[in-house]
């Protein structure tokens, strides 16, 4: 399976980084905007603090087809590295998918509502889909139940396409969507952080250095030991 990080903030990118095993980083332009930054420069500096295996995922604008082929190319050649083009499932969109991928341009679509979405973009090429699971519990549905779905009929007609679970406020709706067989998912920062957080586990690490000192001396650690 694989972690990503949904951000553009680079403060984040970095602790992600220096902490978890990561796998990649998703943007929007919404998360970019935020960051109130140039894209391009933006992306590079990502870029530079993920490292070139890195999966990058960077979305385009365009509302066509044609146009969206054009922002896809335009990332490619000024973004290195690992980078997959976010196009929104919308039937432009999935034009795009299916022109640039028979170029071989790997692409996620982005913006999945419902399994028929993701479904038809896989079937245009796209390597990965990110249904909302938050933004769908939001408007009444079951985020985590369109992510089986969507496994499910990828497992059933043996689709390669892998689901990138994305738009998550809480652990639960991360955990119950890895339950499903989601091959992927993208938290942001605070999301991610409570993935391990549980106060047992800081009150027992407190109780070991407790015992610990008793015995051996306050401050002392195993490289204090002869
Ligand atoms: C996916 O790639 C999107 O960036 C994202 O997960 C949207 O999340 P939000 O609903 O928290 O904005």
């Amino acid at each position: 399976m694989l972690y990503l990080l949904d951000t553009a903030n680079l403060s984040e990118i970095r602790k992600a980084y220096d902490l978890y095993p990561m796998d990649g980083v998703t943007t929007n332009p919404t998360l970019i905007a935020n960051e109130q930054v140039n894209f391009i420069d933006h992306l590079k500096e990502i870029r530079l603090i993920i490292g070139e295996e890195s999966m990058l995922h960077a979305q385009v604008l365009s509302n066509t087809a044609e146009t969206m082929i054009e922002e896809a190319q335009y990332l490619l050649e000024k973004i290195g590295g690992n980078l997959y083009i976010k196009i929104p499932a919308t039937s432009q969109g999935i034009k795009a998918i299916k022109i640039l991928s028979q170029k071989g341009i790997k692409l996620t679509a982005t913006a999945i509502f419902t399994a028929q979405q993701a479904l038809m973009a896989a079937k245009a090429g796209a390597a990965f889909v990110a249904p909302y699971v938050n933004r769908i519990d939001n408007i009444s549905g079951s985020g985590v139940s369109v992510v089986e779905d969507i496994v499910r009929l990828f497992d059933t007609f043996d689709i390669n396409t892998k689901v990138l679970a994305a738009s998550f406020k809480n652990v639960q709706l991360v955990h119950n969507s890895l339950l499903t067989g989601a091959h992927s998912i993208t938290v942001n920062m605070e999301t991610f952080d409570m993935l391990i957080e549980h106060p047992l586990t800081d009150w027992s690490v407190d109780q070991f250095v407790k015992d610990w000192e008793l015995q051996y001396g306050r401050g002392k650690t195993v490289l204090d030991m002869i």
